[in-house]
């Protein structure tokens, strides 16, 4: 049990990678604070933790993009588990059309979510992290972020910040126990990209070296290496999780 008595709150966690990643943290030992935008979601996911490892999640909803709000879901989700060690930051959204026609709204919703999301969550658990002096925080970045994609004007660039965002906290924090990394997933089988059509999908395929897309476990299992007592000398790192499509 590699996360015995550790607390993770895991963002985004209502459906697809969130969820795989709250299940495998689970499976492992760790309490789980499930957080979701909708609450059905997490109340569902949080649901299936605590029938398969008793008594272990707890379902919370927020809008991530939401500064306070995400403050004080945090203070009460260090009161109800009384510690926090791992935070994942993984909700995010899409928005895509061309950068031309982009609206602001498209670009500032998504700018909001998956940068200023992370940054909310992070200022939550940072001082707790910090006092504790341990603690490990993981963001689910993008390969997009790295390589950029047509039609992802905002998406790829809120994932860059997020990477460049991880970076700054390694450096802040080394000193003080907690470790901050990305994981950039390439193509994952999610609803987020079950809306892409098929022949989107196979031209995808054909560009990525394994030639088909990855599974939400496969990213779970990144975080997992990430935050356990293996991944203690590693910060500020960008772990790229996708058949090979970037190198
Ligand atoms: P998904 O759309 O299935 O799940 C996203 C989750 O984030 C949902 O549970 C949703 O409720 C939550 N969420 C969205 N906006 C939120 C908000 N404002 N506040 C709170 N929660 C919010 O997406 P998927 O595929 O599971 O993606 C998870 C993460 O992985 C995202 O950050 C995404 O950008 C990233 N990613 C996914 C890839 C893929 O191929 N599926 C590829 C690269 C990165």
């Amino acid at each position: 049990m590699k996360f015995a008595n550790q607390v993770a709150i895991v963002t985004g966690a209502g459906r697809g990678i969130g969820r795989a990643i709250a299940m495998r943290l689970a499976s492992e030992g760790a309490r789980i604070a499930v957080v979701s935008r909708t609450e059905k979601n997490s109340v569902q996911v949080a649901d299936e933790i605590n029938a398969k490892y008793a008594g272990l999640a707890k379902a919370y909803a927020v809008d991530a993009a939401d500064h306070a709000a995400v403050q004080t879901l945090c203070a009460q989700i260090i009161t109800d588990f009384t510690r926090v060690d791992i935070l994942v930051n993984n909700a995010g959204i899409t928005r895509d059309g061309l950068s031309m026609r982009m609206s602001p709204e498209d670009w500032n919703s998504v700018i909001a979510t998956n940068l200023g999301g992370a940054f909310n969550f992070y200022q939550g658990v940072a001082r707790a992290m910090m006092k504790q002096r341990s603690g490990r925080i993981i963001n689910i970045a993008s390969v997009a972020g790295i390589m950029g994609n047509a039609g992802q004007a905002n998406y790829a660039a809120s994932k860059a910040g997020l990477i460049a965002f991880t970076k700054v906290v390694a450096r802040e924090l080394a000193t003080r126990g907690v470790t901050s990394n990305a994981v950039a997933p390439g193509f994952i089988s999610t609803d987020m990209t079950d809306v892409l059509s098929q022949e989107i999908k196979d031209g995808v395929a054909k560009q990525i070296p394994m030639q088909k897309f990855g599974e939400p476990d496969d990213i779970a299992n990144a975080v997992a290496f990430l935050a356990s007592t293996e991944g203690k000398y590693i910060t500020g790192q960008v772990l790229t999780v996708d058949g090979g499509l970037v190198m």
